[in-house]
């Protein structure tokens, strides 16, 4: 494979003579205008030699060699990225005194390797693309791998004495904002360095280094991925890619965008495509959007920048200065108001936090202070008291439909500033925005779905299978030793691995069953900390350990309130389970038959589930469909605060196609399966709406769509859509007393049940586009 491979680009390549070999020798040099100078790796993986990076702008740089045809080169390595040199006349040259220089077309020195030797010196390209200037009986002067530009190569160390560097954008290769490296307690990270203000942002300045799974005293600071995509540091973070094995290439590499990426191919034709990331949410790493701005991520279009209201752009070329305020605040307090900016969050800059009982004693605390440019509150999750956070900053903002705080603006009493003054104002695309493949699959046993799926409406709860892809960023942050760190289990890392022996014990040797479904058994558990846990054993799982876990990584990293937490896995043999939190009220669907759920928390249930799939399709980077949400799977804490269950299990189940480990199968369920999946039309979040609808008009109505009713009723037999659509046109009144379930009585809030109502009859709508997304249908019910 690798020799074809080879030959392959050797024959693509026409060298010219000797001039592409993999050494420079001294004296000699390497010329900008002749392309055929460049060297070449003895095992043609490596190509070093001038590239372009602009108009008349070239680098010296290391990159993986493509066949000749093949466009654009992938650069691990540049020379002077901050310095490029002219198209004519520049060189790279081995000086006689073991100097490495770039000199410019008007002689001035763009880069040195600042090297001398008495000895005689060769510069070499060796086959894992590390450039080495050694003396010819070996010993090592200079060597790229020590001075990384934003990309490591398999092999290639970071040290104390290095850091990744992302480029400007994706076009201007000169340094950047945002560095990979070890910080001063010895932690990897993420750091953004702005020419005003900085801040780390990865792993969640919050959590404190235990917390976040590192330890800080190992100081001997190396990091180092392998060739099989396993990446450990000395502060105990550990990663393996989804596709860990041999596959041709791979690199690791900060991008312009602020995350860390490793990309991998399988041959020098295919396209590289993203096999882990650090970050998994579009607006999370700081200094995107300046002061007094903030960041969206839109799944479409990716990340922009909004100024608040009140505010101008600085420069329109550069987001990053922010946004300045038309207006000037006095330090008196009767002279500020402030403006509601829902669901907007700026990071740091607390001048104080405090617990207060309500809101104006937030507002009163920024008044107070001359300083103060807008504080931000939100409940705490047992509703007793707020959390307030007065602000002297602006900075790091971002806008989430999922964040449940709300940030108050100060502005002068007299205004004329308004909400749509940036609803309205033109969106501004952010300079650096990685696409990612968002594939998106179905089988061919789509036809096969249809004509089974026409036969068989009448023959009770039936499932379908129905595959898709999603394009598999997985992350596999938390590391095994995690396993023996007791009193940390509810942190961020509380995340670990069980034996199979734990858990067979914490289930009474798995006596107590508790539900089946979405591809395995459950069983009620006490695990050895007298936690109650839910314990899901797999039929059918993924026999690899690796895939395994780097599935199981990707849900275990996924945190929100209304999902389901994970506490582990076990992976021994052939067994295959997961842990998860243990749920006291059981699922939705239990509690929708033995109505014990009044309007409140239905309505509250709703509006849980809708936040949870917003952050599922438009938070996170991994773009997540459920492609089952029925009540079911909701189950309920002891709030009766819902939680989602069962989302991801099907990557984890054995019925892949062999072929396309990125095609998974996953179930639906009919009576809340999107008209999509039966017409063969695009899968898209939209399914997922749909079964939400659905959900929501069976919570509505108390009706089931798998369940008939008979005697001497109206039968339903799965069409309470079509039911509730003709009750609401033909009786425009009343038309919601007749829908609401009979249990609820006459106590509810009309206005409230009539939005929850019109919110599901909008969600099944057959046409997909016509349905809202999941977070307009939170906006909606908020
Ligand atoms: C790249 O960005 C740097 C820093 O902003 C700037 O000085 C340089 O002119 C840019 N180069 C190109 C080719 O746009
Ligand atoms: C770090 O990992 C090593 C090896 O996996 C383990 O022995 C050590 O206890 C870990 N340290 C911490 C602080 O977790
Ligand atoms: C990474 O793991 C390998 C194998 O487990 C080990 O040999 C190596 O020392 C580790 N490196 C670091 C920096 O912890
Ligand atoms: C730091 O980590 C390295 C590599 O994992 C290991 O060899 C070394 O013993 C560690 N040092 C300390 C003080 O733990
Ligand atoms: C806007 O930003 C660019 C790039 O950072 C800078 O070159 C330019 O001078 C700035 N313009 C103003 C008006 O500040
Ligand atoms: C606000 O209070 C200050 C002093 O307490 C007073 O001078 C000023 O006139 C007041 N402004 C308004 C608009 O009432
Ligand atoms: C708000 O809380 C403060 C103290 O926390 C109290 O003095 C004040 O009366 C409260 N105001 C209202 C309207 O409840």
């Amino acid at each position: 494979m690798a020799l074809s491979i080879t030959l392959f680009l050797l024959a693509s390549m026409h060298f010219q003579g000797s001039s592409s070999s993999s050494s420079l020798r001294m004296g000699s040099s390497l010329s900008v205008e002749n392309p055929q100078h460049i060297l070449i790796s003895p095992n043609a993986i490596f190509s070093a030699g001038f590239v372009s990076i602009g108009e008349n702008a070239y680098s010296f740089a290391i990159w993986f060699t493509e066949p000749r045809f093949h466009s654009p080169n992938t650069v691990t390595w540049m020379a002077n990225r901050d310095q490029p040199v002219n198209g004519k006349r520049s060189k790279l040259s081995l000086t006689d005194d073991g100097n490495i220089v770039l000199i410019d077309a008007s002689l001035i020195t763009a880069w040195s390797s600042n090297t001398d030797s008495l000895d005689p010196v060769e510069l070499h390209l060796k086959d894992d693309g590390n450039l080495v200037l050694h003396q010819l009986q070996g010993t090592v002067l200079w060597q790229s791998f020590d001075f990384p530009t934003d990309t490591l190569v398999p092999g290639q160390p970071l040290t104390r004495y290095t850091q990744l560097v992302s480029s400007r954008s994706e076009s201007n290769h000169s340094s950047g904002f945002y560095t990979f490296s070890f910080d001063d307690s010895n932690v990897l990270g993420l750091h953004y360095d702005g020419p005003d203000v900085s801040s780390s942002y990865w792993p969640q300045p919050w959590l404190i280094s235990w917390d976040a799974g590192r330890t800080n005293f190992n100081s001997s600071r190396i990091g180092v991925m392998n060739f099989l995509g396993l990446f450990n540091s000395t502060d105990n973070f550990t990663f393996v890619t989804s596709d860990y094995g041999t596959v041709l290439q791979r690199r690791l590499k900060v991008d312009c965008d602020g995350n860390v990426r490793v990309y991998s191919r399988k041959s020098v034709l295919q396209k590289w495509y993203v096999s882990w990331q650090a970050i998994s949410s579009g607006c999370t790493p700081h200094g995107i959007c300046g002061p007094n701005s903030f960041c969206v991520y839109v799944h479409a279009s990716g990340r922009k920048c909004l100024c608040l209201p009140g505010h101008r752009l600085k420069n329109h070329s550069d987001w990053s200065q922010g946004c300045e305020p038309l207006f000037q605040l006095t330090c008196h307090g009767n002279e500020s108001m402030f403006l509601e900016i829902p669901n907007v969050e700026f990071y740091g800059y607390d001048n104080h936090y405090v617990e207060v009982s309500n809101y104006s004693a937030c507002e009163n605390l920024c008044l107070q202070d001359c300083n103060c440019k807008g504080f931000q509150h939100s409940y705490t999750d047992d509703k007793r008291f707020y959390r307030c956070y007065t602000k002297t900053q602006l900075l790091n903002g971002k806008r989430s439909p999922v964040f449940q705080g709300t940030t108050y603006l100060r502005l002068p009493k007299s205004n004329s500033f308004s909400h749509k003054q940036y609803a309205s104002e033109p969106l501004y695309d952010h300079v650096c925005s990685v696409q990612l493949q968002r594939a998106y699959i179905k089988t061919h046993a789509n036809r096969f779905v249809k004509i089974f799926l026409w036969f068989s409406t009448a023959l009770g709860a039936f499932e379908v299978i129905c595959a898709f892809a999603i394009w598999r960023l997985l992350v596999w942050t938390r590391q095994k030793s995690n396993v023996d760190r007791e009193g940390y289990h509810l942190t961020e890392t509380g995340f670990r691995k069980f034996s199979f022996s734990e858990l067979k014990k914490a289930t009474k040797g798995f006596s107590e069953e508790i539900g089946r479904g979405g591809g395995g058994v459950v069983y009620k558990g006490i695990l050895s900390d007298q936690r109650h846990a839910a314990i899901k054993r797999l039929y059918n799982a993924k026999q690899g350990e690796g895939e395994f876990l780097a599935e199981v990584g990707i849900i275990g990293k996924l945190n929100h309130m209304n999902l389901i937490e994970m506490w582990g896995y076990c992976a021994e043999g052939k067994h295959r389970l997961l842990v998860y939190e243990y749920m006291e009220n059981g699922s939705l669907a239990e509690n929708l038959s033995s109505n014990t759920l009044d309007w409140r928390k239905k309505y509250n249930i709703a509006l849980g589930t809708a936040r949870v799939l917003a952050y599922l399709h438009e938070e996170c980077l991994e773009w997540i469909l459920h492609c089952d949400i029925k009540p079911q799977n909701i189950l309920l804490d002891s709030n009766y605060e819902p939680k989602l269950a069962d989302f991801g299990l099907s990557k984890l189940l054995n019925r892949n196609n062999p072929n396309n480990p990125s095609i998974s199968m996953i179930r639906g369920t009919r009576g809340y399966m999107a008209p999509e999946w039966v017409f063969n039309l695009p899968i898209t979040s939209k399914v997922d709406v749909y079964s939400y609808g659905i959900v929501v008009l069976e919570m509505v109505t108390g009706k089931s769509t798998t369940r008939s009713i008979h005697n001497g009723e109206e039968r339903y037999d799965g069409r309470v859509v079509e039911w509730v659509r003709e009750k609401r046109e033909n009786s425009s009144s009343c038309w919601l007393k007749e829908i609401i379930e009979a249990d609820i009585g006459g106590d509810y809030d009309d206005r409230k049940m009539e939005i929850l109502s019109k919110v599901a009859l909008k969600c099944v709508m057959e046409d997909r586009d016509s349905r809202p997304t999941m977070s307009q249908v939170v906006e909606m019910l908020q």
